[in-house]
């Protein structure tokens, strides 16, 4: 393993994980991964299918363990608090890790509804807003992806009935009202044409800074132009962790060169 070599030893991490193994069952899809993940970065994560980054990922909010037969040990810290500590609430963590999927999944319900909805579901109905703050929620939430101009005029459409693209922005901007700290992105171009793609990541780019994104792609040109450091996963292992310039263009491990030069599937 090489990521404990990697950054500067200013760098703050968002998340760190020691030791982690998960199985489904009686099956292990990640072992022994020790990560330091930076804040305020884009950290992308590659590697073969089947080889556990949406796994990992899922990890980081506690989403797998919807499936009752996940298993993990070992420690995932986020902002030096071990996620799996008996007093974590799932609520909070959610709120502060938030997810975008492969496939935008907005509600069947107006697009104000939608930008309107994370904040309903994370906050006591004795908070309710008023009108002209839910108003300014979804207009900051909006404009933070490129989108109010588009769709200003007709918050009251179905969100369905947006482009695929829009629909993905639109999901991000739903993220974005309860502040969350990390955004966890599992291949959030793979539904979009070129130009949808574009301007997605356009937009996670512009979000870098202000959130820690982890973003999981399939696509060795986009991690390359859109992530700041690199993840290289193989067979459930962390392999290699650097900056991704340095990934690409000089990996430490054969592996690692070897996928890149497509010698995987
Ligand atoms: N719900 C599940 N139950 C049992 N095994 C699973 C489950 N989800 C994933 N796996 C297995 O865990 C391993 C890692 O899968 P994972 O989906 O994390 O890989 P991935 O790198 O995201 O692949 P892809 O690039 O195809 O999305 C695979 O062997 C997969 O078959
Ligand atoms: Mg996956």
């Amino acid at each position: 393993m090489s990521n404990t070599e990697h950054g500067s030893d200013d760098a703050k991490y968002v998340i760190r994980t020691e030791e982690m193994n998960l199985w489904y069952g009686t099956f292990q899809a990640l072992f022994d991964i020790n990560s330091n993940i930076k804040e305020g970065i884009i950290t992308s994560l590659i590697g073969p299918s089947g080889c556990g980054k949406t796994t990992l990922l899922r990890s980081f909010n506690r989403i797998n363990e919807r499936l009752g037969y996940v298993r993990i040990n070992g420690s995932i810290q986020i902002f030096d608090k071990n996620i799996y500590d008996g007093d974590v609430e799932l609520s909070q963590l959610r709120k502060q890790v938030g997810m975008v999927f492969q496939r935008p999944n907005p509600l069947p319900l107006s697009i104000r509804q939608n930008v309107l909805f994370g904040w309903h579901i994370h906050n006591e109905k004795s908070e309710r807003l008023s009108r002209s703050e839910q108003n300014d929620i979804v207009e900051k939430s909006l404009r933070e992806v490129v989108l109010w101009d588009k769709v200003k005029d007709r918050l009251n459409d179905k969100a369905t009935f947006l482009s695929l693209e829009e629909q993905q922005k639109l999901c991000i901007a739903r993220l974005l009202p309860v502040k969350p700290k990390v955004l966890l992105m599992d291949e959030p171009c793979s539904a979009l044409d070129p130009k949808g793609t574009e301007a997605v990541e356009e937009l996670i780019w512009r979000l870098r800074g202000e959130y820690s994104i982890l973003i999981v792609t399939h696509n060795m040109a986009q991690a390359r132009r859109a992530s700041d450091e690199c993840i290289f996963m193989l067979m459930g292992k962390m392999i290699e962790h650097g900056g991704t310039e340095k990934v690409f263009s000089d990996p430490q491990q054969k592996e690692t060169a070897d996928y890149i030069e497509g010698r995987y599937g």
